[in-house]
């Protein structure tokens, strides 16, 4: 069983990646954006969430690691986790390796996507058009890259000592940066 966690800049591919590794490695799924999106409908915390997501700011670490920990504990009998969005911050990081810990399993590998604002802007905006999504917007994608810079991105070097990252270039088309990640995770699931 391996647990995968896909990390990088808003917009960078990681939900479109997400989806293609987890049904050939038939992993669960664990997306914290689908996770919040979804509570913003009938979640005891909607209000708070929609005000928090529409600014693009981060929910506080707690309400959102009470919803992994609760997913995980459902999945835990079908076999291994994709985490996408989660964790997002070096508390975020902690918790989830200690509650791991707990049910003896562990991070495996974790993708770090890599592509620059420009173009993950110009993927966003894109998308923007159809989403629905209320943080699809100029003002609030340099929000999001700003907390990615300042919150996310010292994870890399969390996990850099924990020797578990695979650096993906996130540029090509989506299937050929699907098939780099087969390559490399391939390699690091064997070692
Ligand atoms: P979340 O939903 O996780 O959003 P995000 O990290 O900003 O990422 P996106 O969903 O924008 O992009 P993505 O990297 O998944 O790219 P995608 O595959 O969609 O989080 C939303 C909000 O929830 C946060 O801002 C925060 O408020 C809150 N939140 C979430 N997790 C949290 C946490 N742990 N703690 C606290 N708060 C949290 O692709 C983007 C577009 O590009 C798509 O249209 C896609 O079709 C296209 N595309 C993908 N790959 C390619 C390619 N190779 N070439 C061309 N186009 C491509």
């Amino acid at each position: 069983m391996s647990n995968v966690l896909i990390f990088g800049p808003p917009g960078v591919g990681k939900g479109t990646q997400a989806d293609l590794i987890s049904k050939k490695y038939k992993l669960t799924h664990l997306s914290s954006g689908d996770l919040l999106r979804a509570e913003l409908k009938h979640g005891r915390h909607k209000v708070k969430i929609k005000e928090l997501l529409d600014a693009g700011k981060l929910v506080p670490d707690d309400m959102i690691t009470e919803m992994i920990e609760k997913a995980v504990v459902q999945g835990l009998k079908k076999g291994g986790f994709l985490f996408d969005g989660y964790p997002r911050t070096l508390k975020q990081a902690r918790s989830l390796d200690k509650f791991l810990k707990s049910k003896k399993v562990k991070l495996d590998a974790v993708i770090n996507l890599k592509l620059s604002e420009k173009d993950a802007e110009k993927r966003i905006l894109k998308r923007g058009q159809t989403s629905g999504r209320s943080d699809d917007n100029k003002k609030i994608i340099k929000a999001r890259f700003g907390i990615y810079r300042t919150q996310t991105v010292p994870l890399l070097e969390y996990y850099k000592k924990q020797k578990k990252i695979i650096n993906i270039d996130g540029r090509p088309a989506v299937i050929d940066v699907f098939a780099k990640i087969v390559e490399d995770l391939h390699e690091a699931l064997k070692s």
